[in-house]
């Protein structure tokens, strides 16, 4: 390679830098000097000398944040520190408890202690970390232990500096926390487009950065308009820092984006006072927040205050309490799920509640359809917290006109057209056509999901279009794909092709557990498909079972007896289990050693809404792990795991003083396939 000349590197040099504090006006002060024309000719000078001389291309090089490295899977990586979560108060007398907490641990008068106040940012956690002032490495939280590696996407976002915009106090190292967003405005943008695409939509701006930075081809997180908001440290070194507000403008001094406002400190009746104001304004921000977090300002106080396993003593998330809006319902439709239920959805006029466009509300089923007494064309009330789906709070039957059309459920499924019925005793109609194509595309996410055949590799999305062309009619078809069939998919290249056809591979040995489990009999979540599997160690022995012998086992109910009775007496499910066999799937026999039952003493209540998983998949979860899954608290529950908006069960848990845990707990248990249950 030939040497660089002088003068070659000090014009990449000056380039590097004018393009970094033209990045910082446009991305971090949304304030350019220069026209786009004007930025892209020095852009484009820099890449000629980066071409001609490859070694100028460094990590830290303005060039390297475009994009295009393609990787084939995250490297996990472990903190340095832990990436503590949040606790979290709802109202101010709850707040107020925690500022009584600060005073007792730390001993100072309430007058005396400080805090600062920032919005609590909907988006994705992430550290940066600085060698000398180069970003080296970008994790996500993960499980606040072990991240994953997202350097090379991280790069790619606008307002993250490759390097500290720092001449004196250098730190030789720097672990910047913050949040990947993306505002309201782009994320809307987004969604539009994707429609366009005929793409699904993402559900909020969270999801929308979180999938966008967990991507291996980074030309999609350089694609969209992703942010980053700097509010936290891990470790650092050769810099003295001391309080939040000291940090804050800090980082603000290196070229980060911080919170507004939020590097001032304030007394209790302070953040009480700017937490109503954001309250307040919180629907003309840029970016979705559902709350504010609330840190004591003084690094030394925070040490007094301490930590627990999870989260900090000296920190607590104020959440917003849920927003409504009124707007009109314009039409109702049903959307056909896994197991053939038909969920009627009301289609609003958009309306922002919160900040978020939401057009769409669950109306759940016909019951509470008929208890609302939602019609075509009422004025609702709606509602969203966080992440919950928006759904109908009540009709405002004053604003009635008399033209109001009431909606049936439909008796013929709109997916497929067969008969719907609904069972006794059931608040579900369901499609009667066992391959409606809704039911496939429903049943195959669930048939390749972790706890049941565990296809790790092939997306749901790969697995819906294989459906949409054709490529497959059921999840059985899986195990007869041949590479040329794969290939056949839009956009599909040899090696996904080749690590799809492993990841199917290495389901073929499933044990008996998560066999049964994957077959997605109603109402056979992963406990009972474990209890069976013990129980009759083979699917062909299961499968010979009358309905009073499968009731006679603990724990299956009459319910759950003729389901599993009438699954065997499905023509078409035979056909199914011959053709999973006919692939190459293994059915085991008597292997009850491999299954696992760690938390077989435990009962659980799931309450409000889950952030990572549906209540559903994390039930699921539990159970393939041998938990029990309860929906009411009782003396006998062991814990009670509150998500958003936790009601009633969380109360009944505190009067009978069951111990409540958040979902970040219940993240690290599942992860840690059970062994954390004592923490
Ligand atoms: S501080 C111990 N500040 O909330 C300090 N977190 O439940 C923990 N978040 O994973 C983080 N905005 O994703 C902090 N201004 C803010 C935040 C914030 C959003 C998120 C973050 C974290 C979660 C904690």
């Amino acid at each position: 390679m030939s040497q660089v000349p002088d003068d070659v590197r000090e014009k990449a040099e000056e380039l590097s830098r004018k393009i970094n504090y033209h990045n910082y006006r446009y991305y971090v002060l949304d304030d350019p000097e220069i026209s786009d024309a004007e930025y892209d000719r020095l852009f484009d000078s820099l890449v000629k000398l980066e071409n001609n001389y490859p070694q100028l291309k460094t990590a830290d090089s303005p060039t390297q944040k475009v994009g295009g490295a393609v990787l084939d899977s995250f490297k996990s990586v472990k903190h340095r520190t832990q990436m503590l979560s949040l606790n979290k108060v709802n109202t101010k007398a709850e707040f107020m408890e925690f500022h009584r907490r600060i005073i007792e641990l730390t001993k100072i008068e309430s007058a005396d202690i400080e805090y600062t106040i920032e919005p609590k940012f909907d988006g994705l956690a992430v550290e940066l970390i600085y060698e000398n002032g180069i970003l080296t490495a970008a994790l996500t939280r993960g499980d606040g232990i072990t991240g994953e590696d997202v350097t090379f996407n991280i790069r790619t976002i606008g307002a993250v500096p490759l390097r500290l915009n720092l001449n004196d106090e250098m730190p030789s190292l720097l672990e910047v926390r913050g949040e990947v967003v993306l505002s309201i405005s782009d994320f809307e943008r987004l969604n539009k487009q994707r429609l366009e695409k005929e793409e699904e939509p993402f559900a909020n701006p969270r999801n929308a950065a979180a999938g966008s930075i967990r991507q291996l081809d980074s030309s999609v997180a350089a694609g969209r308009p992703l942010d980053f908001i700097a509010y936290g440290a891990g470790e650092f070194e050769g810099v003295e820092i001391g309080s939040q507000v000291e940090l804050l403008k800090f980082f603000k001094k290196a070229g980060f984006k911080i919170p507004e406002y939020a590097d001032e400190k304030r007394s209790y009746q302070e953040v009480i006072e700017e937490y109503g104001r954001i309250l307040e304004h919180r629907g003309s921000y840029r970016y979705e927040i559902d709350g504010t977090v609330i840190k004591l300002n003084d690094f030394e106080m925070r040490m007094a205050a301490g930590e627990l396993s999870r989260s900090p003593r000296w920190a607590v998330a104020w959440k917003f309490p849920p927003s409504q809006e009124q707007t009109m319902v314009e039409e109702i439709f049903v959307n056909v799920g896994r197991t053939g239920a038909l969920t009627p959805v009301a289609v609003l006029k958009p309306v922002r509640v919160a900040g978020v466009t939401i057009s769409r509300a669950t109306l759940h089923n016909e019951d509470e359809l008929k208890r609302k007494d939602v019609r075509v064309g009422d004025t609702v009330i709606v509602q969203r917290a966080g992440d919950v789906i928006p759904e109908v709070v009540k009709v405002i039957k004053e604003k009635r006109a008399g033209t109001e059309k009431k909606f049936e459920m439909p008796d013929k499924c709109p997916v497929c057209g067969a008969r719907t019925q609904r069972l006794e005793n059931q608040a579900a109609t369901r499609c009667t056509n066992k391959s409606c194509p809704a039911v496939q595309k429903e049943y195959i996410a669930h048939f390749i999901s972790r706890g049941a055949m565990d296809i790790d590799g092939l997306g749901y999305k790969t697995a819906e279009k294989m459906l949409e062309n054709n490529i497959i009619k059921n999840a059985a078809d899986l195990y007869h794909l041949k590479k040329e069939d794969i290939l056949r998919l839009e956009r599909m290249g040899d090696k996904l092709a080749d690590n799809i056809l492993n990841a199917i591979d290495k389901s073929r040995h499933p044990d008996l557990q998560s066999l049964i489990f994957a077959l997605g009999i109603p109402n056979v979540g992963g406990y009972l498909a474990g209890v069976l599997a013990r129980e009759f160690g083979s699917i062909e022995n299961l499968s010979e079972q009358t309905v009073e012998q499968l009731e006679s086992v603990q724990d299956v109910g009459p319910i759950v007896a003729r389901a599993i009775y009438n699954y065997f007496q499905e023509a078409q499910n035979l056909k199914f289990l011959q053709r999973l066999k006919d692939g190459g799937v293994v059915f085991p026999e008597n292997n009850a050693t491999e299954i696992t039952d760690i938390l077989a003493d435990y009962t659980f209540v799931l309450t409000g809404s889950l952030q990572f998983c549906t209540r559903e998949d994390a039930k699921s979860k539990l159970e393939a792990l041998g938990a029990k899954v309860a929906s009411s608290v009782s003396g006998n529950t062991s814990y009670v795991v509150a998500g958003e908006k936790a009601g009633s069960k969380l109360e009944k848990a505190k009067k009978l003083s069951i111990p409540v845990k958040d979902e970040d707990w219940l993240v690290s248990l599942l992860e840690s396939g059970g062994k954390n249950i004592d923490d």
